[in-house]
């Protein structure tokens, strides 16, 4: 078996753009948005510093994501974007780093090599991809028993994927393209048709971090939302319920579990894998909504729990999967 030892860990997420360097502690952890004037398409700030511009630009700039439902959708600002972000911090650091990057399981192996070389062209040789939801898998450090059949999913901003894993093998790995933006879609749709509140998307990312929930709905909590008024196009503010924010938001979080049970029922019939010694690990910033693990549990009927640090899980299986990799990003498999 091939081995590696890697630099770099990389996530290029929907929402976040994870780097986790050899020997640190932590992740950088990067907005995926850039900041560009509109007629040039000049880049005048990207990471953090875009994402504070937002909903405070002027007419000629504009704020844009890179990604959607796991998807370059600019693929020449995402190149500037990470190029910004490897050229930065990291060429100070390692000359030709090799980078192990997350690409997700709904893509066909040409979809893979595309996403990588849309993102490397200098680093092509010392870059290989790893499906998501196996390096959150590898980034989990678990201790396998040999009883145990294991459900690792990660619900990213824009997707979610699952892996299956028994006896210690990846029995089966799936992706759809519904994660966590799709609830902040939805509570943004909400606010247009019920209270003719326009809000931007990442207004609504902000509100659902505050306000969402999968419990019961508090009629009594109220939250202020400033948005443009969807009739006028003056500025308004509103006092609205949790309750009132939080309709629908059910629907997005119901595709997943449809998701997750679909693989676990169907890995279970192939495998006779005895559902009663199945539990789930979340991963991904996804899974934070309070009460979606207890959503997932009562859907599923599994025992759920949440990963310890759900957002940086996959960069960092990511940048330690060297035990695990077989070499052909298409031929995973668990034990080494
Ligand atoms: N405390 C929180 N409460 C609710 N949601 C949260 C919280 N923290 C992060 N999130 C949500 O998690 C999502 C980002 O998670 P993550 O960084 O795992 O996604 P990603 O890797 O960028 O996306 P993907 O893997 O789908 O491409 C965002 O939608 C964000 O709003
Ligand atoms: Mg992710």
């Amino acid at each position: 078996m091939q081995r590696f030892n890697f630099d770099i860990g990389l996530e290029i997420g929907t929402t976040n753009i994870k780097v986790y360097l050899k020997n640190k502690k932590k992740p950088l952890i990067i907005p995926s948005v850039i900041a560009i004037k509109k007629e040039t398409r000049e880049v005048i700030g990207i990471g953090k510093t875009a994402y504070d511009m937002l909903g405070k630009t002027p007419e000629k700039i504009e704020v844009k994501k890179t990604m959607s439902k796991g998807v370059i959708v600019e693929p020449y600002l995402n190149k500037v974007l990470i190029k910004e972000i490897l050229s930065n911090k990291i060429k100070k650091i390692f000359k030709k780093p090799k980078i192990c990057m997350c690409c997700h399981s709904f893509m066909t192996n040409l979809e893979k090599l595309t996403f990588k070389n849309s993102i490397f062209n200098s680093y092509e040789e010392n870059v290989q991809l790893i499906e998501e939801s196996l390096a959150s898998a590898v980034g989990l450090n678990l201790n396998f028993s040999d009883e145990e059949s294991l459900l690792i999913v990660n619900i990213g901003g824009g997707t979610t994927d699952i892996t299956v894993l028994h006896y210690n093998n990846i029995i089966a790995n799936n992706s759809i393209q519904t994660g966590s933006e799709q609830i902040d879609e939805t509570i943004k749709k909400n606010l247009a048709k019920n209270h003719n509140l326009l809000i931007g998307n990442l207004t609504a990312e902000k509100i659902k971090k505050q306000a969402a929930t999968f419990f019961e709905p508090k009629k009594d909590l109220k939250f202020k939302i400033k948005g443009k008024d969807n009739i006028t196009g003056l500025p308004k503010t509103l006092e609205l319920t949790q309750k009132e924010i939080c309709a629908d938001i059910n629907i997005p979080a119901e595709k997943i579990v449809q998701s997750i049970n679909n693989t676990m029922h169907e890995s279970a019939v192939k495998l006779t894998i005895d559902l009663e010694k199945v539990s789930i690990i979340l991963t991904g910033g996804g899974c934070l909504i309070p009460g979606f693990k207890e959503l997932i549990e009562e859907k599923t009927r599994l025992k759920t729990t949440i990963a310890k640090n759900p957002i940086i899980c996959a960069s960092y299986g990511a940048l330690n999967s060297s035990n695990f990799f077989v070499g052909n990003y298409s031929e995973f498999n668990f034990s080494s």
